[in-house]
């Protein structure tokens, strides 16, 4: 007998270059989830890259390999149930699919901002020396990003408010059942 999806786990993929908003995103997803009474896991690439993927760096093979590695974790917390969300830029199609055939339960999320915003907005400082030539292979400057063809959910972080961002992915965790989210009263 199948189990029904409010009670499996799923993997939610962020994926978008940096300062798109996949960690503010993830930040008020994962307390949402939380209230609709689910067991909620994140792995964000910054802190992943910080114990699990320490020493890896930005090129194609360590990028595949942080996301390989993200992959597993994540599989091993879904098939037990929990929602995963994962935030990291995860810039190579290929992999990103290896990963969602994996993991089966797995919705993915595009978190799109226009270079020209990123750039604009530069929480980190990074695009400046990106642009610069101070930091090689950087994502979107230096280096592909491989948008998703036909992402489960696209969030245009720079049209939406947060909240907005965060109830279209509630919505479709919704219709394919992996949550009941309460019609607003
Ligand atoms: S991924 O490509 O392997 O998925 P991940 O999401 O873990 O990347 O890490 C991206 C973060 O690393 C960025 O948000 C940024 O802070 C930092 N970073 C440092 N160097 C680079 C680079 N060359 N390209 C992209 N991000 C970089």
């Amino acid at each position: 007998m199948s189990i029904a999806n409010a009670e499996r786990g799923v993997t939610i993929w962020l994926t978008g270059l940096s300062g798109a908003g996949k960690t503010t995103v993830a930040d008020r997803l994962a307390p949402a989830l939380r209230e609709l009474g689910r067991k909620v896991e994140v792995l964000d690439g910054d802190v992943v890259r910080t114990n699990l993927s320490k020493g890896l760096g930005f090129s194609k093979e360590d990028r595949d390999t942080n996301i390989r590695r993200i992959g597993f974790v994540s599989n091993l917390l879904t098939r037990n149930g929990v929602a995963v969300i994962v935030a990291a830029i995860s810039p190579y199609r290929e992999i990103r699919d290896e990963v969602r055939e994996t993991i089966g339960d797995f919705i993915e999320v595009h978190v799109h901002a226009s270079l020209d915003e990123l750039v604009r907005r530069d929480v980190k400082g990074l695009y400046e020396k990106a642009i610069r030539g101070e930091i090689a292979n950087f994502t979107g400057v230096s280096d592909p990003y491989e948008a998703p063809h036909e992402p489960d959910v696209l969030l245009d972080t720079e049209q939406e408010a947060v909240e907005e961002s965060v109830a279209k992915v509630l919505a479709k965790l919704d219709e394919l059942g992996y949550v009941r989210v309460p019609a607003a009263a």
